[in-house]
């Protein structure tokens, strides 16, 4: 089976829907045709501060939503990136590898940069994408599903890889980026021109997994629209209709046409009833099987450990190989 890799960074209590939808949702799809590795991906968090005893809760509380969310650790490989030391090895090896300049040209970098003040950023959140690129390369990764917003890191991973492998001989499988057209990028429902994050600066648009219901649906009830109430599709010019389309779409696994038939002529808050609706169906299952995984944090710890077993045994395979193709003596 050719193999897959994804992470998602620990970094908030609950996933997001931009993340359930551009990546999660994808995952549990792709498990059964593929070796894939999924991984909770605790040593870029730390890239900006992070409260030692939340950090730990919340590696947990992440795993837990894979596996609530669809990922059946019997058939992936679900595991904590801190528990295989592969992953900061082969970043220092490639740290070595990458222009200043090339490293600078990242965007999300750039951007959270800029938000808190240059000063406030750390070198690890500078050399951040070189981390990810060691996390898909370890696993010969020929496919990476993720959001939109990671396509320039998977680009700068396929850039290492063909270098490594020009300048010391074939080591890597220089992996794809697989970002679904239609469903990479999720809108914040407040300001749908911006893509949905933990980061905003309100969370009035953002859409937890593990929020109780009544607080969901506000928010979609809340919503920004438009004032020329046609329920269509138009990302230009109607972003926040589109936006809610395409969540409905992907959610109720029905074509948007069929949507914009359903409801035209009919007002936005019914509208906004239906995917609150199918958010609901989508997220209550998740939220009880993750409450249920948490209360046997000894049984998650054991999975994670198993997984991270087997990780660690495809990792250290590349990372040996990578060192004696550099030259580093053992
Ligand atoms: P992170 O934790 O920010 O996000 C996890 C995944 O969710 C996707 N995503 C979205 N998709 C659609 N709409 C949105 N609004 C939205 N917001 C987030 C992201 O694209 C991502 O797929 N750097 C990565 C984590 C990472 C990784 C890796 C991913 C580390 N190593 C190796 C793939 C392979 C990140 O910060 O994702």
């Amino acid at each position: 089976k050719p193999v897959i890799f994804s992470g998602m960074q620990p970094s908030s209590d609950s996933l997001h829907l931009g993340n359930y939808i551009g990546a999660l949702q994808q995952w549990t799809k792709m498990q059964k045709d593929y070796d894939a590795f999924f991984c909770v991906v605790n040593l870029h968090a730390i890239t900006v501060p992070q409260d030692p005893a939340e950090l730990a809760a919340r590696t947990r509380r992440t795993a837990a939503q894979y596996i609530a969310a669809g990922i059946d650790p019997a058939k992936s490989t679900l595991f904590v990136q801190s528990q295989v030391p592969a992953h900061a090895e082969l970043a220092w090896v490639l740290n070595t590898l990458t222009g200043f300049g090339e490293a600078s040209r990242m965007t999300q970098f750039k951007d959270k940069s800029q938000r808190n003040g240059a000063d406030a950023a750390s070198v690890g959140l500078f050399t951040y994408p070189i981390l990810m690129a060691a996390d898909i390369l370890l696993y010969q990764a020929a496919s990476v599903p993720v959001g939109e917003d990671q396509r320039q890191h998977v680009e700068l991973t396929r850039d290492l890889a063909n270098r490594f492998n020009s300048r010391f001989g074939e080591t890597f499988v220089v992996p794809e980026a697989q970002i679904q057209t239609g469903t990479a990028k999720i809108y914040d429902l407040q300001n749908p021109s911006a893509k949905m994050s933990k980061s905003a600066e309100t969370e009035a648009g953002l859409i937890k997994v593990l929020d109780p219901a009544n607080v969901t649906r506000k928010k979609i009830m809340r919503a920004v629209t438009d004032a020329d109430g046609e329920i269509r599709f138009d990302r230009e010019a109607k972003p926040g209709v589109s936006n809610l389309l395409t969540i409905f779409s992907v959610l109720g696994e029905r074509p948007v046409d069929a949507i914009a038939e359903e409801y035209a002529g009919r007002g936005y808050g019914d509208l906004k009833k239906g995917v609150a609706e199918v958010v609901e169906a989508s997220f209550a299952p998740v939220r009880t099987r993750t409450e249920e995984l948490l209360a046997d944090p000894a049984e998650l710890d054991r999975l994670l450990a198993a997984a991270a077993e087997r990780a660690n045994e495809v990792a250290s395979r590349t990372l040996a190989h990578v060192y004696e193709r550099i030259g580093l003596i053992r």
